[in-house]
């Protein structure tokens, strides 16, 4: 692939290519809506993701091609003119970190012509937004020779993120597809940025993603909205209790503190946070002890914490858990990424995957109208320069 991707290059830029970077995509295996509230969460970086040919420029032009989105053509902007204009559209992520870096005072002195190829399934909740701001990123330190290290790349994509796109995201989604390990889940303190890679060994059974397909509409603003009431949440507590964040907090402090918390709405946000954020914990410790079943139990109070305490679900999600959780060879299931539509994750004993992807694409389709799609998930590391 890495050969016709070259020769892509070259007709489209009619120079050679001189590099390549891959970032990956990622999935959550628990620890939902946690990374912005202090908690902890478990993902890991996927074997798919997005690749970046590319080779310097003279002047100061980014010249960018992408062949997930052919029609927009090359999209052109200057290194010293860094704007998020909705007609850049995808090219917005690769700027807005460029933005970023140059926000830092990194010196970004040249322009670029880069190709770009994801295989990461479009509007999934994998990440491919993050994916492409690391293999920007990685792309970065190597032609300007940067001194950063990974934790400082992921900060920078996570700025462009927030800050140049307005997606008020919190670290997990850069952190994992910087920082993945092959076979390798990674136990991540959000409120302190300390990690520890947890081997994903699941005894005969494989991560198998189901994707619902459903346009992810109004995602962005209700996982705003969702931010400010785990805040509300937090400084009604802190009237009562110094606490930096809904992370530090036991299920025996919540459950003494929970009456302070004015909005009942606010209060059951707040519930998921810190009761997901014990659950991550607990999951790491069983997985690390061989207790599988006991991971895929906490995998489905996940689900049902994510839809009936902090409403991120919908009928798609539901229904490819429920149907999954009917089929045999099933360790647990769950939604994975910020809800609303995207994906959902089940543990799969490896002789059941066949039906498993039969009997659930069947049962998906005759109550919601449409297909779903499955993938047999492979960590892989995370971003790199291929050469
Ligand atoms: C999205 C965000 C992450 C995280 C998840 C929910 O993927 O980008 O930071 O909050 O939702 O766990």
């Amino acid at each position: 692939m890495l050969d016709v991707l070259k020769s892509d290059f070259k007709e489209i830029f009619k120079v050679n290519a001189e590099n390549i970077f891959f970032a990956p995509g990622r999935v959550n295996l628990i620890g939902e809506h946690t990374d912005y509230n202090g908690g902890h969460v478990f993902p890991c970086a996927l074997s798919f993701g997005t690749y970046a040919v590319s080779r310097k420029r003279e002047d100061g032009l980014v010249r960018m091609y992408s062949l997930n989105f052919e029609d927009l053509g090359i999209i052109e902007f200057s290194i010293n003119d860094l704007q998020n204009i909705k007609q850049d559209d995808w090219a917005n992520y690769p700027k807005g970190v460029i933005w970023a870096f140059k926000e830092k005072g990194y010196s970004i002195n040249h322009g670029m012509d880069v190709l770009v190829y994801g295989n990461i399934p479009n509007g999934a909740g994998l990440s491919s937004s993050a994916s492409i701001e690391l293999v920007t990123s990685v792309m970065l330190k190597d032609y300007f020779d940067l001194d950063l290290d990974m934790i400082e790349m992921v900060k920078l994509s996570q700025m462009a993120e927030n800050k140049f796109i307005g997606v008020n995201c919190g670290i997990m989604d850069q952190f994992a597809i910087g920082m993945g390990k092959e076979n390798h889940a990674i136990l991540l303190d959000t409120n302190n940025l300390k990690y520890e890679y947890v081997p994903v060994s699941l005894d005969g059974a494989s991560i198998v993603i189901a994707n619902t397909n459903k346009r992810r509409g109004l995602a962005d603003s209700k996982y705003n909205e969702r931010r400010s009431e785990c805040e509300e949440a937090l400084s009604d507590i802190k009237e009562h209790k110094d606490i930096n964040s809904l992370g530090d907090l036991t299920e025996e402090e919540f459950i003494n503190l929970k009456q302070y918390i004015k909005r009942d709405v606010c209060r059951d946000r707040a519930e998921h946070a810190v009761l997901e954020n014990i659950r991550t914990k607990k999951a790491v410790e069983v997985l690390k002890q061989g207790k599988i079943s006991e991971f895929g139990e906490l995998m489905k109070s996940s689900h049902y914490s994510l839809k009936d305490k902090y409403e991120v679900t919908g009928i798609e999600l539901d229904t490819l858990v429920e149907l999954a959780l009917e089929e045999r060879g099933v360790i647990g299931s769950r939604m994975t990424g910020a809800g609303f539509g995207g994906c959902t994750i089940s543990l799969v004993k490896n002789e059941n995957i066949e039906d498993f992807v039969k009997n659930v694409g069947k049962g998906y389709k005759e109550k919601i109208g449409y297909e779903a799609s499955f993938y047999v998930a492979s960590v892989g590391d995370g971003a790199r320069k291929l050469f």
